[in-house]
């Protein structure tokens, strides 16, 4: 993936809603305790979207900061992606609407739905078309308002969402900085192992449907857990040999935050040090398509991301989706 036209991150806006849910507040709603889901999790509280805030109000929240910071106007852009698993509707496209409210006129765009996964996979799609010089800038957004699929009654699945957005825009790269290499693969054997049955081709909606809380997120912890450990070190570790490093030589690791026990179990398997390990799953919990551009933000806000740093990017989610990403940061 080194020939040809390097692609890199040129600006990374994010958005949370001002919202909080903490464990404490969690602990009203259903049997738990802050000290379970901190031990488990590593989440002490999640920001929440209030009613009426959708996906594309989040993604353009990020979006605009994101060409703020670029001095970049919305028509600069050419393309926009976005990643999520919590569209405002089934159609049109959350592209579509968030192109609308950042006034992004005369570009082209579309939704890529990966789970947990999404925003990893929406940037190599993206950094494939600045690539190919088929567009110049591109930003790739990754926004979830996850608590609109999640049951609040159900202990084992409300205290680990949370809602966000982040935003990244992408452009050729003069310096050698930039992306380097992806590894990402699919298995669909996992797919009931995560899922949310009801609303699709399978099972429209119907009084039914509700009544048997099929439009809620369904999940055996136990299996994604272990799907998790196992591939996400698998894929990262595939993807450092094949370009002659190790965990040794990443500067910045930025996982998917799913569970902070995977988080570290990985590094570890990766022979990582911690302090290379970014993790802010404690304050925001697992916002899906956005936990990658938000813990960006973290690394850069904490001094840890610098231009030039080797970044290795990770994430594990519904479907099953994996995948890895190496790049060297740009600005
Ligand atoms: O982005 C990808 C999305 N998802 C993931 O990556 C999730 C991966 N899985 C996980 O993170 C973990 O499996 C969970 C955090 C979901 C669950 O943790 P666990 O250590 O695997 O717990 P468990 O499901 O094995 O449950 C252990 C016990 C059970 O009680 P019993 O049967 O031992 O009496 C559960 O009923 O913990 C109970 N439990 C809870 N207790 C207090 C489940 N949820 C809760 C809760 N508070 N919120």
């Amino acid at each position: 993936m080194n020939n040809g036209v390097r692609v890199k991150i040129s600006a990374l806006g994010t958005y949370v809603p001002p919202r909080v849910l903490s464990n404490h507040d969690l602990e009203k709603m259903v049997e738990t305790s802050d000290k379970w889901i901190m031990e488990r999790t590593g989440i002490r509280e999640r920001h929440l979207a209030d009613k009426g805030i959708a996906t594309s109000d989040l993604g353009a929240e990020a979006a605009k900061q994101a060409l703020c910071r670029r001095g970049m106007k919305a028509t600069d852009l050419e393309a926009l992606i976005v990643a999520s698993v919590t569209p405002d509707m089934m159609f049109p496209a959350t592209a579509c609407l968030i192109q609308n409210k950042i006034g992004a006129t005369g570009i082209w765009g579309f939704d890529i739905s990966a789970a947990c996964s999404s925003f990893l996979y929406a940037l190599q799609v993206g950094t494939q078309f600045v690539k190919t010089g088929a567009q110049k800038r591109v930003m790739v957004v990754g926004a979830d308002v996850m608590s609109s699929i999640i049951d609040y009654t159900d202990r084992a699945t409300c205290v680990i969402f949370g809602d966000g957005g982040g935003a990244v825009i992408l452009e050729p790269a003069d310096d050698g900085l930039g992306m380097i290499d992806y590894l990402h693969e699919i298995d669909g054997s996992g797919a009931c192992s995560l899922y949310m049955p009801g609303g699709g081709s399978l099972n429209p909606p119907t009084h039914e449907t509700v009544d048997k809380k099929m439009h809620y997120v369904h999940q055996d912890g136990q299996a994604v857990f272990k799907f998790a450990v196992r591939k996400m070190a698998e894929v990262c570790d595939t993807l450092l040999k094949r370009n002659g490093l190790t965990g040794k030589d990443v500067k910045a690791f930025i996982p998917h935050q799913a569970n902070k026990r995977i988080i570290l179990n990985t590094a570890e398997r990766l022979g990582m040090d911690l302090d290379k390990v970014i993790i802010n799953i404690d304050r925001y919990g697992n916002t899906t398509s956005a936990t990658i551009p938000l813990a960006m933000q973290t690394a850069i806000d904490e001094g840890r991301l610098k231009k030039g740093d080797l970044v290795l990017l990770a994430a594990v989610g519904a479907g099953f989706t994996v995948g890895a990403a190496l790049l060297h940061w740009a600005y």
